[in-house]
């Protein structure tokens, strides 16, 4: 269909399940075993009244870089298996409509393609997948520092990927569309999908004392991306990175995990123990799901300070490129400004616990 007949991101991916190839649809959409880590929230909110929502403003900082949204694009690897232009299809939009990419390590565009198509001061983060040669990873590190990348979110929720068995039918052929960075560092093995084939010099062995490490090779701000339990929340808090996302890698990893908006509010409830709140050097981010504006007011409401979307935005470019991701983008601001409006708050700041009714969520 023409764009201007998408609605909504659920209408993206219907199109991008036809457009696809039967390979790439298999691995975007695929999660691991029986796919039980995607599913609904039921999170639902109780609006003010009477508040003059004529201006309502829904724009926010992350990581001290200003966004028109309080959403990031969160890193999804290969981009070229859905459009030619690949990741650049994000960079673009994000440029255009002042929001942030976080680039894969495993992406099908090169670190510096990707850079280059970016805007003179454009805020971008780095997803970092760790390497057994730590020596990779620190010139790595160290090059998207100097090109100018304002965050690096290591992710901490994959020793080893997931088996995605939608994905493992389908067999890894080398078509060009394999990640460039990491290249050559991989014994890819042919039969067991795109994502294992791709993954292998991941290091299985990174440990809270390599934190320090990270530490000493960058100034950028760390964020550990692939956190669930309360405990683990506390101590990245206490090992001195600037934050955390609360993430089931989109339902591709530990499969029966909860989603990030499901352990929010036990994570929150346990920093409010250990300091101060909001805290202002240290910030936890959610993902997973997202499709709608609802989704992301939900988690500012119980102490997110902003959410990533992954396949939303993938299904918009498979379908329709850099133009789709622009047209998600509007999407999402048209919803922003509605339900900020109905919720009765005129900017994130006046969001609150107070505002959502979170009691249908499993907590402790
Ligand atoms: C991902 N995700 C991911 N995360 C990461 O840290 N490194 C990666 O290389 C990838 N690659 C990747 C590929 C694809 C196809 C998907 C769908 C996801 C996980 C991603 O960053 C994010 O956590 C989830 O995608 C969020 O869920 P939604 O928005 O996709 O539902």
């Amino acid at each position: 269909p023409p764009l201007d007949e998408i609605l909504n991101l659920h209408d993206f991916e219907a199109v991008a399940r036809a457009v696809l190839t039967d390979k790439a649809w298999a691995y975007y959409s695929s999660a691991s075993d029986d796919e039980l880590a995607i599913r609904e929230n039921s999170v639902w909110f109780l609006p003010r009244i009477l508040r003059d929502v004529t201006s309502v403003d829904w724009s926010t900082t992350i990581l001290g870089q200003k966004s028109s949204l309080p959403i990031y694009i969160s890193a999804t690897a290969l981009g070229k298996l859905g459009h030619p232009d690949g990741e650049l299809n994000l960079t673009r939009a994000a440029a255009k409509h002042g929001i942030i990419q976080m680039i894969p390590t495993l992406a099908s565009c090169s670190f510096d393609e990707i850079v280059d198509a970016a805007q003179p001061n454009q805020p971008l983060f780095l997803q970092l997948y760790v390497n057994r040669d730590r020596e990779v990873t620190k010139k790595y590190v160290q090059h998207a520092e100097k090109r100018g990348v304002k965050g690096l979110f290591i992710t901490v929720d994959a020793p080893q990927l997931g088996r995605r068995e939608k994905d493992m039918r389908m067999r890894f052929v080398d078509d060009g569309a394999g990640a460039k960075v990491q290249e050559g560092q991989s014994g890819v093995k042919k039969d067991q999908g795109i994502a294992r084939a791709i993954s292998s010099f991941i290091d299985p062995s990174l440990a809270w004392k390599d934190i320090p490490w990270f530490r000493s090779i960058t100034k950028m701000p760390i964020i550990l991306k692939g956190v669930a339990s309360p405990q683990d929340a506390i101590m990245a808090l206490e090992a001195g990175v600037q934050g955390i996302v609360l993430s089931n890698h989109g339902g591709r990893q530990l499969d029966n995990s909860r989603s990030g908006l499901e352990n929010l509010v036990d994570i929150v409830a346990a920093l409010k123990t250990r300091g101060p709140w909001p805290n202002p050097s240290f910030s936890v981010f959610i993902d997973g799901g997202v499709r709608r504006a609802s989704d992301v007011l939900k988690a500012l409401a119980l102490g997110a300070s902003a959410v990533g979307v992954g396949r939303g935005f993938l299904y918009a470019f498979s379908a329709y490129g850099q133009e789709g991701v622009e047209k998600a983008i509007e999407i999402l601001r048209d919803e922003f400004e509605m339900n900020m409006r109905l919720l009765g708050c005129r900017n994130l700041s006046e969001l609150g616990p107070d505002m959502v009714d979170a009691s249908a969520l499993h907590t402790h």
